[in-house]
C-alpha cells in the first residue's frame, strides 16, 4: 500500500497492488464520507503568452456520405481540417475521415482556428477540457448559423493529455455528435516526453462510440422517443474512431491506449479479456502521479483514460481484447470494445516508472466556501426533463450560487440521490479535482488526476475542488449524457 489519507474518521487506502485494491474495496463500505485519494497531479504552470500564432487551422463542418457498410453509404457530418500555417503534422485525419480530425499540439502553442459551419444547422465548436477564455470556449450563445464562421485564437495551456472537441449548440448537440462531429485534441508537454512512453505505432487513439444504425445504414436519433430522452441514446453498433473494424494489429511489446468515451450516453466498464490488470497512467487531464492498477473501471461519456499494456508475451496472431464487463454478476454479458492482435514484429518493452508526474493537490482549506457548501441537485422535472436544481438552461443568466469570484477556489457538491440514473458531470474552464465521494463506490481511477468530467452514480454525492483562477466570463457546466444536456441538464456559471 502506498498512500493513506486520514480525515474526519473516514479513511481511504490507495494502492497500486491488487491486494491493496481488494482491501480498499472492503474498507470503502464502512465509511460514510471516505476521502477519495485525490490525484497526484502536476501544478498547472503559468505558461508565457505567445505574441504570434503557432498554428493556423481551417476547420469546416460539412455533410457527406461514407462507406461504412459495403451495401449502402451512410449520411454523416464531418469535420475536415487544414493547416494554413504551422507544422503540417499537427493535424491528421483518422481512418476513414468520418470521425476526427486529430490535432496534436504542444503545451504553450497558440492556435488560430477558423471554424466554417457548413452543416444545415447552427453550431459552434467547444474544446473539451481545454482551459481557454470564455469567448473561445464555444459557449452555446456563440453559435453560428449555416454558412457562418467563428474565428478562434487561443493558447493551449493545459498539460499533456487527451482532450477533444465537439459542437455545443444548445439542444442540438446530441444529434450533431451522433452524425459524426467529434475531433480529438492531443496535447504534448516536456514532462510527458521525458518518460519515453510508447509512441508512434505503439500509441493508439481509441474513441469509443455506440450508434443506432437503421436497416438502410443511417444513423438514427431519438427514434425511441421519450425513453431516449430520459435514458440517453444507446446504439446497436459500436464504432472505434468512426470505424466498424475494431481489431488492431500491434507489435508484441508495450502499447499505450488513449481511450475516449465519445458516446452520447453509454457507460463502459473497462477490463481486459484475460483478467489482467488495467494499468492506468492518466485520466482526463493527463498523467497521474503514479500508475494505478485495477481490474476494471467505469468510463462515462467524455471521460478519458490512458492505459499501458504489455503484449510481449503474446505469440504472433494471438489477441487480447479490451472489454466492457457487466457492473454486477448477471447484469448482462461482457462485450469486446477493441481487440489487439499481435503481429510478427517485436516491439519494445516499456518499464513503467514508479513516478509519472509531479504532485499538487488542491487543499480543501483553500476553498472559500469550506463552511458554506454549494450543492447542485440532479433532478428530473415534469416540464423540462432532466435538470440541475430543477431549473432549465438559461443561456444568458447565472444564479448567485453560480457566480464565482475570479481567483477563488470552491467546493462544489453534486447530489444524485434524488433519481436513479448515472450522470457524468462536466464543468468548463479549469480542470478540477475530486475531493470526496459519499458512497465510496468508485472504480479504478475515476476520481484521480485533473478531471473535467466526473461520474455521479445513482444515490451518490461527489464533492469537487475547483480553482477559478484563469479566465473570467460565462461558462457552462452540464451532464455529458448528451440527451440530458440537450433537454436542459445544463447551466451557466460566471467568473467575475
Ligand atoms: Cu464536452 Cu460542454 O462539453
Ligand atoms: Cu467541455
Ligand atoms: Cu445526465
Amino acid at each position: 500500500m502506498s498512500v493513506m489519507l486520514l480525515k474526519k474518521g473516514g479513511y481511504m487506502v490507495r494502492s497500486n497492488s491488487r491486494r491493496g485494491f481488494i482491501k480498499q474495496a472492503a474498507l470503502i463500505s464502512l465509511t460514510a464520507w471516505p476521502v477519495a485519494a485525490r490525484a497526484a497531479s502536476a501544478l498547472i504552470e503559468k505558461i508565457a503568452p505567445r505574441p504570434t500564432v503557432d498554428l493556423a487551422i481551417k476547420l469546416r463542418a460539412f455533410a457527406r456520405t461514407v462507406s461504412l457498410y459495403p451495401d449502402k453509404p451512410t449520411d454523416v457530418w464531418s469535420y475536415e481540417a487544414n493547416v494554413v500555417n504551422g507544422r503540417g503534422g499537427s493535424v491528421r485525419t483518422s481512418g476513414n475521415g468520418f470521425l476526427g480530425p486529430v490535432f496534436e499540439v504542444h503545451q504553450g502553442e497558440r492556435l488560430a482556428v477558423e471554424y466554417i459551419n457548413d452543416i444545415p444547422e447552427e453550431s459552434i465548436v467547444h474544446w473539451h477540457g481545454l482551459d481557454v477564455p470564455a469567448d473561445q470556449d464555444g459557449h452555446p450563445h456563440h453559435t453560428v448559423p449555416t454558412g457562418g464562421v467563428f474565428k478562434y485564437d487561443f493558447q493551449v495551456t493545459n498539460r499533456a493529455g487527451l482532450y477533444f472537441f465537439h459542437p455545443h449548440p444548445h439542444g442540438k448537440l446530441g444529434n450533431q455528435v451522433t452524425k459524426g462531429l467529434v475531433g480529438v485534441f492531443i496535447v504534448r508537454d516536456s514532462e510527458e516526453a521525458a518518460l519515453g512512453l510508447p509512441n508512434d505505432q505503439d500509441e493508439h487513439l481509441i474513441c469509443v462510440q455506440d450508434r443506432r444504425v437503421s436497416a438502410d445504414r443511417q444513423f438514427e436519433y431519438l427514434t425511441g422517443g421519450m425513453h431516449d430522452r430520459m435514458m440517453g441514446m444507446h446504439g446497436n453498433e459500436l464504432f472505434i474512431n468512426g470505424e466498424l473494424n475494431r481489431t488492431k494489429i500491434v507489435r508484441r511489446g508495450s502499447q499505450r491506449l488513449r481511450i475516449l468515451n465519445g458516446s452520447n450516453a453509454r457507460l463502459y466498464n473497462l477490463a481486459w479479456s484475460d483478467g489482467r490488470d488495467l494499468e492506468i497512467i492518466g485520466t482526463d487531464g493527463g498523467l497521474l502521479e503514479k500508475p494505478h492498477n485495477v481490474k476494471s473501471m467505469l468510463l462515462a461519456p467524455a471521460e478519458r483514460l490512458d492505459v499501458l499494456v504489455d503484449l510481449s508475451e503474446l505469440k504472433e496472431g494471438e489477441s487480447l481484447s479490451l472489454q466492457s464487463i457487466p457492473l454486477a454478476a448477471g447484469a448482462g454479458s461482457p462485450f469486446d470494445i477493441m481487440t489487439l492482435t499481435a503481429s510478427a514484429e517485436e516491439g519494445s518493452r516499456f518499464v513503467v516508472p514508479p513516478v509519472l508526474s509531479k504532485i499538487e493537490l488542491i487543499q480543501e482549506s483553500e476553498a472559500v466556501n469550506l463552511n458554506n457548501l454549494k450543492t447542485f441537485k440532479l433532478v428530473p422535472t415534469r416540464d423540462h426533463g432532466w435538470t440541475i436544481d430543477g431549473v432549465p438552461y438559461d443561456m444568458h443568466g447565472a444564479s448567485a450560487k453560480e457566480t464565482v469570484k475570479f481567483g477563488d477556489t470552491e467546493i462544489w457538491e453534486f447530489d444524485n440521490t434524488v433519481a436513479g440514473m448515472p450522470h457524468p458531470i462536466h464543468i468548463h474552464g479549469t480542470p478540477f479535482q475530486v475531493l470526496s465521494r459519499q458512497s465510496g463506490n468508485f472504480t479504478g481511477a475515476m476520481d484521480l488526476g485533473w478531471k473535467d468530467t466526473v461520474l455521479l452514480l445513482p444515490g451518490d454525492k461527489v464533492r469537487l475542488l475547483k480553482r477559478f483562477n484563469t479566465h473570467k466570463g460565462l461558462f457552462v457546466y452540464h451532464c455529458h449524457n448528451l440527451e440530458h444536456e440537450d433537454v436542459s441538464m445544463m447551466r451557466n456559471f460566471v467568473v467575475q
